[in-house]
């Protein structure tokens, strides 16, 4: 990426988004995302490109998601329905492509997933998930040991990360969404303590 193409995407994020805290975030989260590759051995400019363009759909509202997924003709699973916020994983995936010219498939697996985290994961999109966790921005208790961790050992803190996430949909009283689930079995996570989170998100 030259400086001069990685500034106009800046502009146009910046414009795209219409909001300064998203903009911030998604700096944020690209920078986080492009350290935990550098420490990983994962490509650092696929790593920032996913950060930079991960929320691209994050500030669209319900309705607008399910319109401009059915205008896609994008299938609508019942929890995405019932969650339309998930829908921004996915339709920005699709938007880093028609309006940013973005084609790799690994960038746009990483945008696709960061959200929900989903049963396959490459080391990039873990990347992309743990800083969209945990960038600097966050402000829960155990951020600064995860990120510590994330930088040590990228599977351990997906794992945290996810036990974190279930605890929290649990207290909101909401089910996880089936990639969450998948991604919990795909790190080790089906002992009882998954087990218990699902039901309790269920109850
Ligand atoms: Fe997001
Ligand atoms: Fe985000």
């Amino acid at each position: 990426m030259t400086g001069e193409y990685f500034i106009e995407l800046l502009q146009r994020l910046r414009a795209h988004l219409g909001q300064e805290r998203r903009y911030a975030h998604s700096v944020r989260v690209a920078r986080c995302a492009e350290l935990l590759a550098q420490r990983h051995a994962v490509d650092t400019s696929k790593a920032r490109l996913a950060g930079l363009l991960h929320d691209l759909a994050r500030l669209y509202s319900s309705a607008e998601l399910i319109a401009q997924c059915e205008a896609r003709g994008m299938p609508i699973a019942a929890y995405e329905r019932e969650h339309p916020t998930l829908l921004h994983a996915r339709l920005g995936a699709v938007i880093a492509g028609e309006s940013f010219g973005v084609q790799d498939p690994e960038v746009l697996s990483a945008i696709r997933k960061h959200t929900t985290a989903a049963a396959e994961m490459s080391p990039l999109d873990e990347c992309v998930y743990l800083a969209d966790s945990l960038e600097p921005g966050r402000t829960f208790a155990e951020r600064d040991a995860l990120w510590t961790l994330a930088l040590r050992d990228l599977e351990a803190a997906m794992r945290e990360v996810l036990l974190l996430t279930f605890a929290h949909l649990a207290r909101k009283g909401q089910r996880a969404a089936p990639p969450s689930l998948a991604a919990a079995r795909r790190f080790g996570l089906t002992g009882p303590q998954v087990t218990e989170e699902v039901r309790a998100s269920a109850s």
